[in-house]
């Protein structure tokens, strides 16, 4: 079954190849440090972006969606680059810009689940709210990790993503069912502009 949701398309596209530069990142992120803790969950968060980029092209896949070549190079560059940034910037960085890119991630997924409803479609609700609920549990991992820094409140002013910033609306202590997840995300979608 096809589809010519030309949004919807760019975002699952982009989507697997972010995934992926996520999963580069990590590497270089868990290189970085020297607590064996911290080491073993960046891992399993590079897991999960490893399987999240398995998820999206299975629903791809489904839909006859091509992997875009541009995307694919871009992000194995971005996510390398990333990944080998982590070296050099000491602690406070890698933490905190994984949280804002995950912050960021998080409604990617529910928008998602927008498009797909514009379209009629309901099948892809539970795997979609499922990363995006993943995403969420990423960020607050990394505001764990990062909110007593004195660096913060100078980055979440520059940056917009701290302890009363972030870039989606999902509370994890009192989150909708999967029937609601259209609440979600609802602003993003007006300011999401894919490239
Ligand atoms: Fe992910
Ligand atoms: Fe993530």
């Amino acid at each position: 079954m096809k589809f010519n949701h030309i949004k919807l398309i760019r975002s699952l596209q982009l989507a697997y190849s972010a995934e992926r530069a996520a999963s580069f990142a990590y590497i270089g992120h868990a290189r970085s440090l020297k607590d064996a803790d911290e080491i073993e969950k960046i891992q399993e968060i590079e897991r999960d972006e490893w399987s999240h980029r398995a998820e999206v092209l299975k629903i791809m896949n489904h839909y006859e969606i091509p992997v875009s070549t541009f995307f694919e190079i871009k992000y194995w560059l971005i996510g390398k680059f990333i990944g080998f940034s982590c070296l050099f910037l000491g602690r406070f960085m890698p933490f905190f810009f994984a949280g804002k890119l995950e912050s960021g991630n998080v409604c990617e997924y529910f928008v998602m689940i927008h498009y797909f409803h514009s379209l009629g479609i309901s099948d892809q609700d539970s795997v979609l709210f499922d990363m995006g609920v993943k995403e969420k549990e990423h960020e607050i991992y990394f505001m764990q990790k990062v909110q007593h820094e004195k660096w913060l409140p100078w980055f979440e002013k520059i940056f917009c993503w701290g302890v009363h910033k972030s870039g989606n609306d999902i509370h994890l202590e009192s989150l909708y069912s999967i029937e609601n997840a259209e609440k979600y995300c609802q602003d993003f979608k007006k300011k999401k502009k894919v490239n």
